[in-house]
């Protein structure tokens, strides 16, 4: 399966009661699979985008080495990750700018960027002393 098809069935498993917005991820970290979906909390704040989700489960496996990323949302055009989806990927990629994120939509619309482009001049553990 491809990590599109992956992350289009990964937005089924959304818990999205508040927003009605679904949004499935899928990643490629250390050459393996993983998908995600957006959880949501009647405490709004402590709702789980789908990226983080997926980024989760994968570091949990093992797997830190992220290399792809995929969003499937109904949004027009597809929507990219949120800011903080966006740094807490970024945790995970070894050279940012050889990180390909594509959001697709359910029209099949797509749009691509590399995690670079996404957050340039993020934080990270380099920065800690
Ligand atoms: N959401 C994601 O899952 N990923 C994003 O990058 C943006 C937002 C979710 C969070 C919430 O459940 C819903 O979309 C509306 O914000």
């Amino acid at each position: 399966m491809s990590l599109e098809d992956l992350a289009k069935a990964a937005q089924q498993k959304a818990y999205a009661p508040y927003s009605k917005f679904r949004v499935g991820a899928a990643l490629r970290a250390s050459g393996k699979e993983y998908e995600g979906a957006n959880i949501e909390n009647a405490s709004y704040s402590l709702t789980i985008c789908a990226e983080r989700a997926a980024m989760v489960t994968a570091a949990v496996a093992g797997s830190r080495d992220l290399e792809e990323v995929v969003v499937f949302t109904d949004a027009w055009p597809p929507s990219s990750p949120c800011g903080a989806c966006r740094q807490f990927l970024s945790e995970f990629a070894a050279d940012p700018s050889k990180v390909t994120v594509t959001a697709v939509n359910a029209a099949g619309q797509r749009r691509s960027w590399t995690l670079a482009e996404l957050l340039p001049d993020g934080f990270s553990g380099r920065e800690l002393p």
